[in-house]
């Protein structure tokens, strides 16, 4: 049989000059965010055992490994607070003193690193919780007030942004309100809007010390199963004043970035997060994967898959490897 002209698709993959004059997407150092942990308990760096490479600082070192990670070429990291003090409503994540306030407060004096808050109340509660507790489940409207509280301080200290990732209904708005009432009305609001409760995220329970000590967290976050359900989600958040709307985990959720980005015009987050690092990890360890291939693979296709920005644990890894990718 005949190949006909038109379909001999190959002539286009035929050297890397054709391949990448053809190649549909691509994406910057300026697209991806560092998460960063801060632990107040340290005195020395903590590498997390189930991501190595990722490690947590303590308060004195933060600025200093912040402001290298932005000589790389990272404008931007999404910062995580590991407190020594937590309490049942987690009052440590408000506190004028608390460690992502004063770690914000260290970053900005040295850098013009951009700094995303993550806001919530899981790393400070004692149970481990997002939030406050009625009868074992988290109570919403009380817990959104600690929220917009936790937001402002954030902001006092220099946050250029707040991510809230408690999954509360009404969450996007308390914090607008708040912020706008409090004079920053200036400082976006990155919504994890579709999050699932995910098997992915075991590995930043560890580093972020903040697994529940009893139940899960399914009353809140997404089902894995739903679809529709997210742009439920996205649609509240939008309305109540989100600037950017997230979906997390991102590989297993392609099909969720890439619906979102065909429904809405506003920016799309993606989270790589905590396990898909450490599968990823752990299979080049074992010499399965080529490592290198398999994350710029990885990051390729979350862009594709419509996201304009990735949260990403590899983030400086490529931004140290970019000149031989
Ligand atoms: C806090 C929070 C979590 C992650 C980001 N913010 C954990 C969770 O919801 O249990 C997970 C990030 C990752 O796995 O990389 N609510």
């Amino acid at each position: 049989m005949k190949i006909l002209p038109e379909n001999r698709l190959r002539r286009l993959r035929i050297n890397p000059t054709i391949r990448s004059l053809v190649r549909e997407t691509s994406y910057n150092l300026s697209d991806l965010i560092y998460p960063m942990f801060v632990d107040e308990n340290i005195s020395k760096p903590r590498e997390i055992a189930s991501m190595p490479g990722v490690i947590a600082y303590p308060l004195n070192m933060i600025a200093d490994e912040s402001a290298s990670v932005k000589d790389l070429g990272i404008n931007a990291i999404l910062l995580f607070g590991i407190p020594s003090h937590k309490d049942d409503h987690g009052s440590g994540a408000w506190s004028e003193n608390g460690i992502v306030q004063k770690a914000t407060r260290s970053i900005k004096e040295i850098s013009d690193m951009t700094v995303i808050a993550d806001l919530c109340l899981c790393e400070y509660t004692t149970h481990g919780h997002c939030g406050v507790l009625d009868n074992e489940i988290v109570d919403n409207d009380s817990t959104i007030d600690l929220y917009a509280k936790t937001a402002v301080s954030q902001a006092e200290a220099g946050a250029d942004m707040v991510a809230p990732s408690g999954m509360m209904d009404d969450q996007v708005e308390k914090m607008r309100e708040a912020l706008d009432s409090s004079g920053y009305i200036n400082t976006p609001i990155m919504a994890y809007s579709a999050k699932y409760a995910s098997a992915f995220y075991g590995p930043f329970r560890e580093a972020a010390e903040s697994t529940p000590s009893f139940g899960d967290r399914r009353t809140h976050q997404m089902d894995p199963a739903n679809l529709r359900e997210a742009f439920r989600e996205m649609e509240a958040d939008l309305r109540e004043g989100a600037d950017i709307l997230m979906v997390k985990p991102a590989m297993p959720y392609l099909d969720v970035i890439r619906e979102a980005r065909m429904r809405y015009d506003v920016p799309i987050a993606a989270y790589q997060v905590s396990g898909e690092y450490a599968m990823l990890v752990a299979a080049a360890q074992n010499g399965w994967l080529d490592r290198k291939k398999a994350v710029l693979e990885s990051l390729t296709s979350i862009k594709r898959a419509g996201a304009d920005m990735i949260i990403t644990y590899f983030a400086k890894e490529v931004a140290e490897g970019l000149n031989d990718l």
